[in-house]
């Protein structure tokens, strides 16, 4: 981005609250980077405003979208088209504008798979997995992590129900059979069994709660807390004294990225400078 002119291409983020997301920083360093004439910027959308925003992408001609908290399931029904994962999850975080045509899809799971293999070296087709949380970010990675090719899928949730409701979606969608637990009986699963555990709760976001006992992870387990902070959360801490390989949101963050700017612009951004620019924007807040 040299400077906006007449030529500029936007993209933006919708969401609410959005100030603090770093999606802007590592967007326009990519586009600095490859001296292209774009610019990213951060909107703050209401709920009640949600879907004259999504149709204001085709009246101003915005390239792209990313959608975030709370309107990945709202955005839907605005959309000419969803395509990919958001056929099973109904979960949107990225939005194209071809021509006038706005197609929606969401690049969350297949984020965190190529962030599990690029900055993990880990492959989830075949492995166990446990997840915490039945959420929006949950339902969002699950779906792809079942066409992935995982072998067992366990899911925890503070609320049963949710968790049970869950299964069923995702058993009438796939036929994939998932498990789900009591987060009062953590120590009745058979941990020696999972391969990959991953925390998509808040919880240790604003305090250094864990949503896993330290005591119950093993050095066998890749533990990836979707939560993101300066200096890391205590999961992950606790993680890395038990001896286990992590990873943190952040890399979710990059790799959900760059699968959105490969649909927008049908190619790889530069990644290594994206990540810098998120790192960098880390250092910044500590
Ligand atoms: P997101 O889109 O980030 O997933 P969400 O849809 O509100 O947000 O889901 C938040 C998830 O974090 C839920 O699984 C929630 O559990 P409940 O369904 O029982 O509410 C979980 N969560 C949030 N705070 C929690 C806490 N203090 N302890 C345990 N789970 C928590």
């Amino acid at each position: 981005m040299k400077g906006i002119n007449g030529q500029t291409t936007v993209l933006a983020i919708f969401g609410d609250p959005v100030e603090h997301s770093l999606s802007p920083v590592m967007h326009n360093a990519a586009f600095r980077d490859l001296g292209w004439n774009c610019v990213y910027v951060p909107c703050r959308v209401l709920t009640e405003d949600i879907s004259v925003a999504v149709r204001s992408i085709r009246v101003l001609g915005y390239k792209g979208v990313n959608v975030t908290i709370p309107h990945k399931q709202a955005v839907v029904s605005e959309l000419d088209e969803v395509f990919g994962d958001t056929r099973l999850s109904g979960s949107v975080n990225t939005i194209v504008n071809r021509n006038g045509k706005l197609l929606g899809t969401s690049t969350d799971g297949s984020g965190l798979v190529r962030s599990l293999r690029e900055d993990g070296d880990f492959d989830v087709a075949g492995k166990n997995v446990l997840i915490f949380g039945a959420g929006g970010s949950s339902v969002a990675i699950i779906f792809r992590l079942v066409t992935a090719g995982v072998k067992t899928l366990t899911v925890v949730n503070r609320d049963f129900t949710k968790a049970v409701n869950l299964q069923e979606k995702v058993w009438l969608r796939t036929r994939f059979a998932i498990n789900v637990h009591d987060t009062n009986r953590l120590e009745t699963l058979d941990w020696s069994s999972f391969d990959l555990v991953i925390n998509t709760t808040s919880v240790g976001l604003h305090n250094e709660a864990t949503i896993i006992p330290k005591q119950l992870l093993s050095r066998h387990h890749f533990v990836y807390d979707l939560v993101y902070k300066p200096g890391d959360t205590t999961l992950i801490n606790q993680a890395k004294e038990v001896g286990c390989r992590t990873l943190s949101g952040l890399s979710l963050l990059l790799y959900q990225g760059v699968e959105s700017f490969k649909i927008w612009f049908e190619e790889d951004p530069p990644i290594a400078v994206m990540r810098e620019a998120l790192e960098q924007a880390m250092r910044i807040r500590k």
